[in-house]
């Protein structure tokens, strides 16, 4: 369906994990200029978003957000206008409450004139915060509601992001509000804070006991979102790699959290990887989920478009591991075809299973099984555990 407008998940680069309120105009220029002479406009990175803190303290005698004088000098409009010339699309940050996070105007009782003041700069994403909502601090359905009519007022199609976890937007129905809502609290440059927020997104209901899993809710237009990238501030290469695998089985939104200035080649070459990256973007819209969760070691599972299954198998634990999947345990038999994304290598055709030798911490792979054309299973199926097997030295 063309109308969609996140017909798989959003991906781009916002201001946020990597400059939070040090934000300015000449920054947010220099980031545009490198998201296309890096290849990341075209590795399919889209939206650029400015996140909190670009706005005035105050709002003009009309009541209208102003764009912060001394950091945005030539105002909101003019730098929707530098983003657009780089064949990017414009993304800006507001708050449902009266204030934001960083106790700047927020939108509430200005909900119309903000959304109006956005279509007006050209803005083509919108991140709604909860910080100082009405409802504890949580984002209703009710919220939500006020803003879409206001967007549909515009009549300019914008994404909105449901920036707050706490509100639990996929079980009421987000998806008839905005496009992606986060699963998640802030994530950190942290491996931890990274492991964290995957498993709210593709967690297999222990963390949202309600549901099993929440894969379910996800497809084009309604993205879980477990936070935005840490990729480039991690501690080693391997940790950032792994963050990318995940986010990419997970069908997360993509939005890269570095300063795209002092990035290393290693960095550059995890987010534009691209046969990793079409896992992401794969055209079924499948969210991948966890299928094996058991010391330490993890195994996901996305079925793609082309037959073909996306399976990550990830030790997280330190004991050097062996971890194998049986094929029949994702809806396919026999031989088949394995291959490795980050290898960008066929491995070859395997009988009934696969087996990834020696994992040590944090390693993983992430592969493609099977032959195009087939159907893979959707959705998770109760995985019998001896379908897996890890050998733990
Ligand atoms: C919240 C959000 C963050 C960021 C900050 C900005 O913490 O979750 O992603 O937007 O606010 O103040």
């Amino acid at each position: 369906n063309s109308d969609y407008l996140t017909p798989t998940p959003p991906m781009g680069w916002n201001s946020w994990n990597a400059f939070e309120k040090d934000i300015d105009e000449k920054k947010i220029m220099n980031m545009a200029d490198i998201m296309v002479t890096s290849g990341m406009r075209d590795a399919g990175y889209e939206y650029l978003v400015i996140d909190d803190a670009w706005m005035a303290a105050e709002r003009n005698e009309a009541g209208q957000l102003v764009a912060d004088p001394v950091k945005f000098p030539g105002g909101m409009k003019a730098i929707g206008d530098y983003i657009h010339s780089k064949g990017l699309k414009y993304g800006i940050y507001e708050c449902r409450g009266d204030l934001t996070c960083q106790n700047l105007p927020g939108s509430f009782e200005h909900e119309q004139t903000d959304m109006d003041s956005f279509a007006s700069w050209g803005v083509d994403y919108i991140k709604l915060d909860a910080c100082f909502a009405i409802k504890n601090g949580r984002l209703s359905s009710e919220d939500l509601d006020v803003y879409h009519q206001a967007i549909v007022h515009t009549r300019r199609p914008m994404v909105l992001s449901i920036s707050d976890f706490g509100s639990g937007a996929w079980a009421w129905g987000g998806k008839n509000y905005g496009q992606l809502w986060r699963t998640s609290g802030d994530i950190y440059p942290t491996i931890r804070s990274v492991y964290n927020c995957a498993n709210t997104s593709g967690g297999d209901g222990s963390i949202h006991p309600a549901f099993q899993g929440l894969w379910q809710f996800a497809g084009p237009d309604s993205w879980n979102d477990p936070d935005m990238l840490q990729v480039g501030n991690l501690k080693t290469t391997l940790e950032d790699k792994v963050h990318f695998s995940l986010w990419s089985i997970l069908a997360a939104p993509i939005m890269a959290g570095n300063d795209l200035s002092k990035m290393t080649e290693e960095t550059k070459k995890i987010l534009l990887a691209a046969e990793v990256i079409a896992i992401n973007q794969d055209a079924r819209a499948h969210q991948g989920y966890k299928v094996f969760d058991k010391d330490s070691v993890e195994i996901y599972n996305k079925p793609l478009s082309d037959g073909t299954t996306a399976v990550l198998m990830l030790n997280k634990g330190s004991k050097k591991t062996d971890i194998t999947v049986q094929f029949n345990t994702i809806g396919l038999q026999g031989k088949q075809k394995v291959r490795d994304v980050w290898l960008k290598n066929d491995l070859g055709e395997f009988d009934n299973s696969f087996t990834a030798n020696g994992l040590g911490k944090h390693e993983h792979v992430l592969l493609k099984i099977g032959s195009k054309g087939a159907t893979p299973v959707k959705g998770p199926a109760p995985i019998p555990e001896e379908a897996y097997t890890v050998t733990q030295a």
